[in-house]
């Protein structure tokens, strides 16, 4: 199987800093980052993937939101090391290389994102759950995205995009079963 290449990337190295080495949609990047940096941080200003977006920064309304070894993450309440060796999934590494995954198709038909400064964080929520319960109910899907805040779309058509994709998803399964 072909090696990832690492990447390595810098921040402005200083006494304070350090070379942590992360996962990130596949690629191996060695970043050079200040000890007090979050994943968040590291993601965005260090390597240069601002998909996962600094909203409030503690916790609340997550925007930072990223899948981190299957589950989701609050990228801004990691610490930067805490990610080390772990397989980090941004909204970046959600299309495959057939397209866009199937709730990014849905959120897009559904008219899910407005401002879509919500968007990434809720994709990766909703990512992981429908990876875990390919037929979710709207409680459930509400559940997931508990710790999701959106100002704009009071909520509805993000709760029918989820249903849509996971719908698509079942079809697409369906489909790769019977092609075998
Ligand atoms: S930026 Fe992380 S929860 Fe708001
Ligand atoms: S689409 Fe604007 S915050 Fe959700």
């Amino acid at each position: 199987m072909q090696q990832p290449e690492t990447v390595a990337t810098f921040f402005a190295m200083s006494s304070t800093s350090q070379i942590t080495r992360l996962t990130v949609n596949g690629d191996v990047y060695e970043v050079g980052v200040p000890t007090h940096f979050t994943l968040l941080e590291a993601l965005r200003y260090a390597i240069g993937l601002t998909g996962s977006k600094q909203g409030c920064d503690k916790g609340d309304c997550g925007a930072c939101t990223v899948v981190m070894d299957g589950q989701p993450t609050l990228a801004c309440l990691t610490p930067v090391w805490e990610a080390e060796g772990k397989a980090v999934t941004t909204v970046e590494g959600l299309a495959g290389p057939e397209g866009p995954h199937p709730l990014q198709d849905a959120f897009d038909v559904n008219g899910a994102a407005q401002c879509g400064f919500c968007t990434p964080g809720i994709l990766c929520s909703a990512v992981v759950l429908l990876e875990q319960n390919a037929t979710p109910t709207r409680a459930e899907i509400q559940d997931a995205l508990a710790g999701n805040l959106c100002r704009c779309t009071g909520y509805a058509k993000i709760y029918d995009a989820i249903e849509a994709a996971a719908v698509q998803c079942r079809a697409d399964v369906a489909n790769r079963e019977g092609a075998e």
